[in-house]
């Protein structure tokens, strides 16, 4: 079997051989393994000289005007065998740096800085001299207004209504428009935090929180495990909390955190169910923290402290998989950690997979099997709108946002191949080889190639016929889906497909469906077996019969939108303003715009719509929704 790695190898080999003649040959052919694709093209630094170890920071949340301001002190090393002179390189991006110094010992001493050419993706590198082989460098600064993992909360956004709202999202590579550091999953640090707030407000962090000193508006933090930037998160607000059992709870605000504790009851069992299978959990505690509905993602797993869009509290519990989903990464993601935005799958396929075993343990399987159907589902859908070379695992990102191999590859592609492999080896062995991997690799960073190897040396040795069923190049290397899976089934979501075929085909009424005990899976389900386009008169029939204008559930409510614009069914036109003007989650938008920018007439009815909710929206989604639309020419700025 060949491997990506193994490609690049021969390829630098050949090289080495063109230019450099056999000498060289041996020492490329080091180099290479060494490399095995571990650069990471969307990072200034180079770690591989002089590394940060740790970042301290003191900041001020100034709300008034939407910035954080303070300091960042890096303890920094210079690795063995690095030039005597390699500086210090940080990645920044829109940060107006004040000072730079380094502590001498006795006192803080200013140094020179040089800020480079400003990347629209990757940012401005910040070039530090450094004089020891362990320094501490502190660098003063104050963030951008459109700093991108910031999100700036007039109090009308947030649920009370009374208290403004401030939140980071630093995965990707967002951790850079808030903090100077080496902003590369390979690169893991500790921290800590001073956070100073407005009187009254309430500062987290994915972190411990530790005792604070005499004035309540100063919160502090540490996190003595090392993690990858893109897991530094802060929040500050207006927040409540309620344990949910003896190391988990839940934060909110306090209009919602009633509903929160009743939706999250189960995520002491989950974290306990996670533990019996691959681990003990590492992290000490584990809280939940709601955000407000611009938060752009459905989850986030900060270590420690998850964060979570307001729209999973459906009041029936049907949509705590994203729950399972969060805390997995506390194994996968947080614990083994990509080392590069080409290794994402590493993260995501990886906790999808162990999402659906801890749906398996609590719900049962035939919840987890419904949720894997509707994620191959997912899958197919994004295929067709992907070009070959995004549909790879192993994708190539180079000089292109990470934000581009985010989508359902990595998520559900990277979780079918591994059940493929668990299917081909049996459940038993595959855990024992996932226990032995998080265990060998905790608190590392490792790449595509690292994982491969692993799964070579310590499952297919093993057993040669199992191995000789998977086409590892096939999964990982190549686009779409290998010829031969398994292909994952439910019972119940069959029944709901012929149940929409007779509704189709006119059979039933839609009142005569056997809908009763359907589930919100099940309604998704339902929705999405409909045809395009389901025309408004059947529509009509539907919302009806069930009311599906009026649901709550967002994530129903998001399909019957898109079916509703597709169908031109006026009656949800109401409804759809009130979810793209409440609603920032960008999962949900960007079907929705898509869908109404296929006509001139949706075009321009999205075209209204999106100037009232930009403003409302977190800059990541924003940035998703212009891409689609353009900016509204009076708002754009
Ligand atoms: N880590 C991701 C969110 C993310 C990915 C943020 C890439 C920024 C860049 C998180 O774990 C996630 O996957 N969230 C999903 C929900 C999940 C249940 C699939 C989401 O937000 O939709
Ligand atoms: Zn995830």
């Amino acid at each position: 079997m060949r491997s990506g790695a193994k490609t690049g190898c021969v390829a630098i080999l050949a090289a080495a051989v063109a230019f450099g003649g056999g000498d060289d040959r041996v020492q490329a052919d080091e180099a290479a393994r060494k490399d095995e694709g571990r650069r990471d093209v969307h990072s200034y630094a180079r770690p591989d000289e002089v590394r940060v170890r740790h970042v301290e920071l003191d900041l001020t949340v100034d709300f008034a005007r939407k910035e954080l301001r303070g300091s960042a002190t890096l303890q920094v090393e210079r690795l063995p065998g690095a030039p005597a002179d390699a500086p210090l390189v940080l990645d920044s991006k829109g940060l107006k740096i004040d000072r730079v110094s380094a502590h001498d010992g006795r006192e803080w001493v200013a140094l020179p800085h040089q800020v480079g050419k400003a990347d629209p993706i990757l940012g401005e590198p910040i070039t530090i001299p450094i004089a020891a082989d362990r320094s501490r460098i502190r660098v003063q600064y104050q963030t951008s207004p459109g700093a991108g993992a910031l999100q700036w909360l007039d109090p009308s956004r947030t649920a009370g209504g009374k208290r403004p709202f401030l939140f980071t999202q630093s995965e990707a590579i967002q951790a850079r428009t808030w903090i100077p550091l080496q902003d590369s999953p390979g690169v893991r640090v500790t921290y800590r935090a001073t956070i100073r707030v407005p009187p009254g407000l309430t500062a987290v962090m994915s972190a411990d929180i530790r005792p604070r000193g005499s004035d309540p508006d100063v919160y502090e933090f540490a996190m003595d495990r090392p993690i990858p930037s893109y897991l530094i998160a802060l929040a500050v607000g207006d927040l409540a909390f309620r344990p949910l059992g003896p190391r988990t709870g839940v934060w909110a605000e306090p209009a919602t955190i009633e509903k929160a504790a009743h939706e999250f009851a189960d995520t002491e069992a989950m974290v306990a169910a996670t533990e019996k299978r691959f681990g003990p959990y590492r992290w000490g505690r584990y809280d939940l923290l709601v955000l407000p509905p611009s938060f752009p993602f459905g989850g986030m797993e900060n270590p420690k402290l998850t964060f979570a869009t307001p729209t999973i509290l459906a009041g029936d519990r049907s949509l705590v998989a994203l729950v399972a989903h969060e805390l997995a990464h506390s194994w996968s993601g947080n614990l083994v950690t990509n080392a590069t935005w080409r290794d994402f799958w590493l993260n995501e396929g990886f906790t999808v997979y162990i999402e659906r075993r801890i749906v398996e343990d609590l719900y049962g399987a035939d919840r987890a099997k419904i949720e894997a159907v509707l994620g191959i589902q997912e899958l197919r859908d994004e295929l067709h709108r992907l070009p070959p070379r995004d549909q790879v695992l192993h994708i190539d990102l180079a000089g292109r946002d990470p934000d581009d191999g985010m989508t359902q590859v990595a998520y559900e592609k990277g979780a079918l191949f591994l059940t493929e492999v668990e299917h081909a080896f049996g459940r038993e062995k595959f855990d024992a080889f996932l226990l032995g991997y998080f265990n060998a690799h905790a608190f590392q960073s490792i790449v595509t190639a690292d994982f491969l190897a692993d799964l070579r040396t310590k499952l297919f040795a093993t057993e040669p016929d199992a191995a000789a069923t998977i086409d590892v190049d096939a999964w990982v290397e190549a686009p779409g889906l290998p010829a031969r899976f398994t292909e994952p089934t439910s019972d119940r979501l069959d029944q709901v497909d012929r149940a929409a075929r007779a509704w189709v085909s006119g059979q039933a009424p839609a009142a005569g469906l056997a809908t009763k005990s359907w589930s919100t899976q099940e309604w998704l389900r339902f929705l999405r077996a409909l045809p395009d386009p389901t025309p408004a008169d059947r529509l009509a029939e539907l919302d009806a019969a069930f009311g599906l204008t009026g649901r709550e559930n967002a994530e129903v409510a998001a399909l019957w939108l898109v079916l509703a614009v597709r169908g031109q069914y006026r009656p949800a036109d109401a409804r759809l303003e009130t979810f793209l003007t409440t609603i920032g989650r960008r999962k949900f938008l960007i079907p929705l715009y898509r869908e109404l920018l296929k006509t001139p007439e949706g075009t321009a009815r999205a075209k209204v719509i999106y100037a009232k909710a930009r403003p409302f929206y977190h800059p990541i989604a924003v940035d998703s929704v212009d891409r689609l639309i353009g900016p509204p020419a009076a708002a754009a700025h």
